[in-house]
């Protein structure tokens, strides 16, 4: 894996001296940010070397390098999720990319479905921590000790600081925000009412298909992570009802104007 993840970063690096502090990576329709970037240079991932495909609806498949608020900054525009058939490696694959690119604060954004009963559809949850409930974590087998140690510390996954800036933040541009816990699942299933109770039974606020592998992995290299989730549908009450893809799309793109304007906010300050 090693082997295949620099010779991605040596393809990129042939292509720009480009040098991103920021990763961003995006998530269901929420991708719009991306277009907000003064582009340098966009690269599908179809041409790197290794990079894996995009293969859902509301998910572009680009990369790209330039600046947003006056910081570089590289995007994945539509990440990777487990659910597609990926494993872990190839899930968090961009995240080791952008690592070795030079990024130290990684900034993420998925959909999800609120399980905290004050929550409400549109509710845009700052995540402050993660129950991994995946079949799998990205760094189990040999450990790649150029890459972090074999039992990182997963004490404060979501920068305490970068939090912080974001609720000063939110206040300057005007969106509210609410904060929670993020539970990760496989996917693709949504929740059945009992997986909704179990999640708000073990502490969970939210709970949604990405981010978490991503994370874990930016923590294995120490690097700050901060993430947003859209809430797009609610798992509470005795009556839960239907959720789809395309209503999952359709909430997260009615937010998606806040979401943008709160991270291209932060980006000046970090
Ligand atoms: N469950 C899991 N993932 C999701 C949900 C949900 O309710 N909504 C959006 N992504």
């Amino acid at each position: 894996m090693l082997e295949e993840i620099k010779s991605a970063v040596g393809y990129l690096q042939n292509k720009t001296s480009f040098k991103p502090e920021i990763g961003i990576i995006l998530g269901t329709g929420l991708g719009n940010l991306a277009n907000k970037i003064e582009v340098e240079l966009k690269i599908p991932y179809s041409e790197i070397p290794n990079f894996p495909q995009s293969t859902v609806k509301g998910h572009k498949g680009n990369l790209i390098f330039g600046s947003l608020s006056g910081k570089k900054v590289v995007a994945l525009q539509g990440r990777f999720h487990y659910y597609e058939g990926y494993d872990m490696q190839k899930v968090t694959f961009p995240i080791r990319v952008f690592a070795l690119l030079g990024v130290e604060t990684f900034i993420l954004s998925n959909a999800s479905g609120g399980v905290n009963s004050s929550f409400k559809v549109g509710d845009i949850m700052l995540i402050t921590d993660h129950i991994n409930l995946f079949p799998d974590n990205p760094l189990r087998g040999k450990n790649i000790e150029e890459f972090g140690p074999r039992f990182p510390d997963m004490s404060e996954p979501y920068s305490k600081k970068l939090i912080s800036l974001a609720k000063s933040c939110a206040q300057k541009v005007n969106v509210s925000v609410v904060e929670g816990v993020y539970a990760g699942t496989s996917g693709p299933t949504f929740e059945t009412p009992a997986e909704y109770k179990f999640m708000q039974a073990i502490g969970a606020d939210a709970v949604g298909m990405s981010t978490v592998p991503e994370v874990i992995v930016a923590k294995h290299m120490q690097k700050a992570c901060f993430a947003i989730s859209v809430i797009t549908d609610l798992g509470v009450g005795e009556e839960i009802e239907e959720v789809s893809h395309e209503k999952v799309l359709v909430a997260a793109n009615e937010v998606e104007p806040k979401v943008t304007a709160l991270i291209s906010e932060m980006i000046k300050s970090i």
